[in-house]
C-alpha cells in the first residue's frame, strides 16, 4: 500500500466519478470523498437535474448528466474526464434500481432494466474508461452491490440477481485490473435509510430493519466510509473483497 502524503486528505490531487450522486447513498459518497481530497465528478439521469447539481455544488465538485445504462456512457464519461482532469483515479458505481416482483409476476422489462443499470453498467463503465486510456494506474473501482446479492430477498429476484452478478464482476475483475494497478472491491449495504428504502411498505421495512443482524437501518455515511476506505490509497493492497455494510443477511 502507499501512505497518503496528508492522511487528513487522502485523495487530494485525485478524481473520483460517482454515479448515482444526486440522492442517497451516492449523494453521501461524493460528500465524503471531498472531504478527503478528490475532486469528485457527480454523475446521475439527465432528470435528476436539480438534485444532481445541489450535490455538485455541496462538494464543489462538477455534474456530470449521464444515464449509466447508455450503450455510449462509458466512451462518454472516458471523454469528459480526459479532456477535464486527464483521467479518472476513482470510481464509484453505485448507481441503481429497485424494479420488484414476485417471481410468478415478474416480466421481462423489469429483470432487463435492473440488470442493465444495476450489473451491466458498472461492467461497460469501467470497460469504457480502460479502452480509452483514462482509468489511472493506482485507482480504485468500488461496486455497490447489496446484501440481497448475498442472502437473496423475497419479490427481488431481478436485483438479487444483478447485485450477486456485481460481486461475480468483482472476482473476476480483481485480477485482470491487479495489472494496471487498479484495485476493484465491493460494499454489501444491508438496510440502509433513503428514498429507495422508502419506497417499501412501512411493515416491510420495519421487518427489513430488524432482520439486520445489527438489528436496526444504517445511515448513508455508514456505506460512504466503507467506501472511502477502498478509495484511500493506504487500502492499495486490497481488491476483490466484498464487505457488508450494516447487516449481515435478510433472514
Ligand atoms: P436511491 O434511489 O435513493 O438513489 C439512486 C440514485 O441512482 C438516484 O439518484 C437515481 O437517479 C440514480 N440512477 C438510477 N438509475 C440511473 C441511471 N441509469 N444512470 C444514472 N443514475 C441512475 O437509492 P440508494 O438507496 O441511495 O441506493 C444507492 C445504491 O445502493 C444502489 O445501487 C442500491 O441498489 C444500493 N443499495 C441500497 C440499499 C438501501 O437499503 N438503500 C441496500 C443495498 C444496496
Amino acid at each position: 500500500a502507499t501512505a497518503p502524503k496528508d492522511w487528513d486528505r487522502p485523495l487530494e490531487g485525485k478524481v473520483a466519478v460517482v454515479t448515482g450522486a444526486a440522492r442517497g447513498i451516492g449523494a453521501t459518497i461524493a460528500e465524503v470523498l471531498s472531504r478527503d481530497g478528490a475532486h469528485v465528478i457527480c454523475a446521475d439521469i439527465p432528470a435528476a437535474g436539480e438534485a444532481l447539481a445541489e450535490t455538485a455544488n455541496k462538494v464543489k465538485g462538477t455534474s456530470f448528466p449521464l444515464d449509466v445504462s447508455a450503450d455510449d456512457a462509458g466512451a462518454k464519461l472516458a471523454e469528459h474526464a480526459l479532456e477535464r482532469h486527464g483521467g479518472i483515479d476513482i470510481i464509484v458505481n453505485n448507481a441503481g434500481i429497485t424494479r420488484d416482483k414476485l417471481l410468478a409476476n415478474m416480466d421481462a422489462a423489469r429483470w432487463d432494466s435492473v440488470i442493465a443499470v444495476n450489473l451491466i453498467a458498472p461492467q461497460q463503465l469501467v470497460n469504457g474508461l480502460i479502452e480509452k486510456g483514462a482509468l489511472k494506474e493506482g485507482g480504485a473501482v468500488i461496486d455497490v452491490s447489496s446484501i440481497a446479492g448475498i442472502a437473496g430477498n423475497r419479490g427481488q429476484t431481478n436485483y438479487g440477481a444483478s447485485k450477486a452478478g456485481v460481486i461475480g464482476l468483482v472476482d473476476t475483475y480483481a485480477p485482470i485490473l491487479a495489472e494496471k494497478g487498479v484495485t476493484i472491491n465491493a460494499v454489501a449495504p444491508g438496510f440502509i435509510e433513503t428514498k429507495m428504502t422508502a419506497a417499501i411498505p412501512v411493515a416491510t421495512r420495519e421487518a427489513g430493519r430488524l432482520m439486520s443482524s445489527l438489528q436496526q437501518g444504517g445511515q448513508t455515511v455508514d456505506v460512504a466510509e466503507t467506501v472511502a476506505y477502498f478509495a484511500n490509497p493506504a487500502s492499495s493492497a486490497i481488491t476483490g473483497n466484498v464487505v457488508r455494510v450494516c447487516g449481515q443477511g435478510f433472514l
